[in-house]
């Protein structure tokens, strides 16, 4: 295999990498999970919490995930292999957590995508509950069900399509492309609907409702880990994605400057999805006459996939919204989950070799098998709802623990991380850095992931029965686990020699000063040395 003397794959410029990275950050979870957590947790108080967790954890993960994935140029396994050679697994947990998720969350643009569909004759109407959980997707028991659902296959067919042909097109004519292409397109049409939104009769009662600050609630921890764990999954850190992302980058790039457009970018469309979700909202309290308060289903699928469509079929030119709004859903969903993909079939490239189509296939057919097979059955719903939730709250706020921990104290390579960021940036970080990811972020994580497992082991989840927990849930993580490990124990096919890859710039202990004025003057063709990077 010629993949060790293959060069690394890059963007095509430092916005093409700006726009792919905020591509992967807003996505389904800006529009249908924040409004509903922020609603939820308080409303306007919310931002409290919800702007110190972007500046203690989200900005600086993004940056640590920056940092390794930009020095040791490689998706994640591949980096933290060469960041110490015993801790390749933690990078492979992170690339199946990233693959679990990609396999419902490509369900779920599938949906939007039918519902785009739907839109032209608002076929939801008169009963969109009904509708989706009956006509549409068939929810049966909280059993494996093998009865496919052909209203979710083929569409859920055309979304692995369209994945398996972006990344084959490689990182800057595929990736970066679909960004330049979707990520305008979905601001334009975005803002377009919350102008509609905002000029609904009862808007104003919906901002209302979503912004009036209920300060008690900063008393609350459960805001705050509500805090915490919104900004992880909206940010996409801890998943291996932003590594992988950062390691398509040129040797000189601005990565803390660009860190900070990301972070801000992101929570100001989170934002703007708030406003327009709950003016929508607004409306549909006064169409049915009563308060925002008293509304159901203000979050998650039921929020997009139900309640969502209840308001269009009630609103004037509701079709032309419908189709403003599934068409924004697929949009943002579907630069997100290229960006796990990315991760996922980077990584398969990096250790055996592959070259950036066959891989593309490989990972994109095993995937949309399996997502086909789990996802587009009676049983999808549930499972889906399932696995989300042990991925995102177990298994995304362990790989952080996990990752700040082993940088900070285990590896303690924070400074070099930090010598590393500050000398190929302009927005330089100071000494607090590693104060955030070292201690403040992982003792809140820490906590948080005790106080969820203790409430998934004594509640339960929504009901389902035991065995479906163990199996759809802890099984995840098990399954995630056991992967991480066989992969890990393969042997490499492509950079077995990384006795030859030098990070750069070089750094030394205690010299930090000398070595920012050297990096201004680095090699620009540094990529073309080492292991053939
Ligand atoms: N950040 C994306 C969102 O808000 C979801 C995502 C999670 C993307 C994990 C990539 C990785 O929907």
């Amino acid at each position: 295999m010629a993949a060790t003397t293959r060069q690394r794959e890059q963007w095509s410029s430092q916005t093409g990498f700006i726009l792919a990275a905020i591509g992967s950050a807003v996505g389904l979870g800006n529009i249908w999970r924040f409004p509903g957590v922020a609603y939820e947790n308080g409303g306007g108080a919310f931002l409290i919490p919800y702007l110190f967790a972007l500046l203690t954890a989200g900005i600086p993960i993004l940056f640590l995930d920056y940092a390794i994935g930009h020095r040791f140029r490689g998706t994640a396994p591949l980096a933290f292999r060469r960041l110490h050679k015993n801790t390749e697994v933690v990078g492979w947990f992170q690339i199946i957590l990233s693959f679990v998720i990609s396999v419902y969350y490509a369900a779920v643009i599938a949906w939007a995508l039918s519902y785009f569909v739907f839109s032209f004759d608002l076929r939801w109407a008169p009963d969109s509950l009904n509708f989706f959980v009956g006509d549409y997707l068939q929810v049966g028991d909280p059993e494996i069900s093998t009865q496919i659902v052909s209203g979710v296959a083929i569409p859920l067919v055309v979304v692995w399509v369209a994945i398996l042909v972006t990344l084959a097109l490689g990182v800057a004519k595929g990736v970066e492309k679909a960004n330049m292409i979707f990520l305008p397109l979905l601001v334009v049409a975005f803002i377009g609907l919350v102008i509609r939104a905002v000029t609904l009769p009862g808007a104003a009662d919906g901002l209302n409702a979503l912004f009036t600050p209920d300060w008690s609630e900063l008393f609350n921890p459960a805001v705050w880990i509500a805090a915490y764990a919104q900004i992880f999954f909206s940010l996409s850190i801890a998943f291996g994605i932003m590594i992988t992302y950062s390691s398509y980058q040129r040797r000189k790039a601005n990565m803390t400057s660009s860190g900070l457009v990301v972070g801000f970018a992101n929570s100001s469309f989170e934002i703007l999805a708030g406003i327009g979700v709950f003016a929508t909202l607004g409306f549909l309290a006064w169409d049915q006459s009563t308060t925002v308060g008293e509304l159901e289903g203000l979050s998650g699928p039921i929020l997009s996939f139900v309640t969502f469509p209840a308001v269009i079929a009630e609103m004037p030119g509701g079709s032309f919204f419908g189709l403003v709004f599934f068409a924004s859903l697929v949009m943002a969903g579907f630069t997100s989950i290229i960006s796990i993909l990315q991760g996922v079939s980077g990584a398969v490239q990096d250790k055996f070799g592959f070259g950036v189509r066959q891989s593309a296939v490989g990972v994109s057919l095993v995937c949309a098998v399996i997502s086909i097979a789990l996802f587009s059955t009676t049983s999808g719903l549930i499972a889906l709802d399932t696995v989300d939730q042990w991925a995102n709250n177990i298994g995304i706020v362990l790989s952080a623990i996990v990752m700040t921990v082993l940088l900070v104290w285990v590896l303690r390579r924070g400074e070099e991380l930090r010598f590393h960021l500050n000398a190929v940036s302009t927005f330089k970080i100071g000494r607090w850095w590693i104060l955030l990811i070292g201690v403040l972020a992982p003792l809140l994580l820490g906590y948080m992931l005790l106080q969820r497992i203790i409430t998934l082991l004594t509640e339960g989840y929504e009901g389902y029965p035991d065995w479906y927990l163990l199996t759809f849930g802890w099984g995840a993580i098990a399954f995630i686990v056991v992967v991480a490990l066989i992969l890990t124990a393969l042997p490499w096919r492509a950079h077995r020699d990384e006795e030859g890859f030098e990070p750069w710039p070089p750094y030394r202990e205690g010299g930090s000063g000398a070595a920012t004025a050297r990096s201004a003057d680095g090699p620009d063709g540094a990529d073309r040395k080492g292991t053939g990077q």
